[in-house]
């Protein structure tokens, strides 16, 4: 049985699997999309990236291939319609991601409404020249205010947990109305996309990236928020007009934008680093060390759990 493993990664999370099968690593960087393809008809089970794309070509060159295991919750990089319909397994890490992935949209969140990133880079730029006392710098509360989260997967609800806890009034939008007892016990009340965008001080989205969430907030959208609201995205960048974001930041259309994400692959446009009212960080989401291994250890668990069926697999069922 033969293992690809497209990224660098610490081994740490790969200690069972490397003393079960043969793994093949790349060292120091990852592997090449053309890398991979060269070598893929050899082996049974390829380890991908998040922003690896493993589309239908890649899959046509892979005879033996049986499991794709991602190493994200998301999945948008795999062609999962065609994998599943050439009999492939698809599987993803949702565990790891919940926590690390809620606590940068609550800190995106709080640096945007508090503006923290905003005044640190002024002291150090402009250093006594910055404008500084009681009725200068003001943000936004965010206690009594509204968050409205796009998306109420588990990434939501361990943000909509957080928001509770600071005092935070959660209205949520989502592909399908949780059950009233999950509404209840989340304190989440559902509403249309159109009233979430009216009524929310803040819009986080927290939805996967498929055709559907593409755009998801676009010109109109944004001019249907609040001029006070706040943007995070801390999901896919695609989900966001990024072209519309700069119109409406510049345009005071809303107040201010946090993003872990970007449109167009994993730098902004550069007219976001001109404005004061986003702050900005690349795809960090889930970057801390320990959930570097624990996600390589939920990546080992579904390809042991594949081959050997001793532990549950998070199998991606559709795309
Ligand atoms: C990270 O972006 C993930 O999908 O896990």
């Amino acid at each position: 049985m033969k293992i690809l493993v497209t990224y660098d990664m610490f081994r740490e999370g790969f200690t069972e699997l490397e003393s079960k099968y043969e793994v093949t690593f790349p060292e120091g960087r990852d592997f090449t999309y053309e890398e991979v393809y060269e070598m893929i008809p050899e082996y049974d089970v390829l380890c991908s990236m998040f922003d690896f794309p493993v589309n239908k070509e890649l899959i046509d060159h892979a005879p033996k291939l049986r499991l794709i295991a991602n190493y994200a919750v998301g999945y948008n990089n795999i062609d999962v319609a065609y994998a599943i319909e050439k009999g492939l397994t698809v599987a993803n890490t949702p565990d790891p991601v919940t926590a690390p992935t809620a606590n940068i949209a609550l800190g995106l969140l709080l640096d945007a409404a508090r503006r923290i990133t905003e005044c640190d880079r002024k002291l150090r730029t402009l250093g006594k020249k910055m404008k500084v006392g009681v009725l200068e710098n003001l943000g936004a509360p965010v206690t009594g205010q509204t968050l409205g989260i796009i998306g109420m997967g588990r990434i939501g609800k361990a943000l909509a947990k957080r928001a509770n806890a600071m005092g935070m009034e959660v209205i949520y939008h989502n592909r399908h109305q949780l059950y009233i007892e999950e509404e209840t016990k989340l304190n989440v009340t559902y509403v249309t996309k159109e009233v979430l965008l009216a009524k929310a001080d803040f819009v986080s989205l927290n939805a996967p990236y498929t055709p559907e969430t593409y755009h998801i907030i676009g010109e109109e959208e944004l001019r249907r928020m609040k001029r006070s609201a706040i943007l995070i995205n801390t999901a896919r960048g695609p989900l966001v007009d990024e072209h519309a974001l700069v119109k409406a930041l510049r345009e005071g259309e809303i107040r201010a934008a946090g993003l872990d994400v970007f449109e167009f692959g994993d730098y902004p446009l550069p007219e976001l680093l001109e404005l004061d009212n986003v702050v900005l960080t690349p795809h960090i989401g889930t970057q801390t060390l320990e959930t570097r291994v624990i996600m390589a250890k939920a990546v080992c668990d579904n390809v042991i759990g594949f081959l050997e069926g001793d532990r549950p697999v998070s199998r991606v069922l559709r795309p």
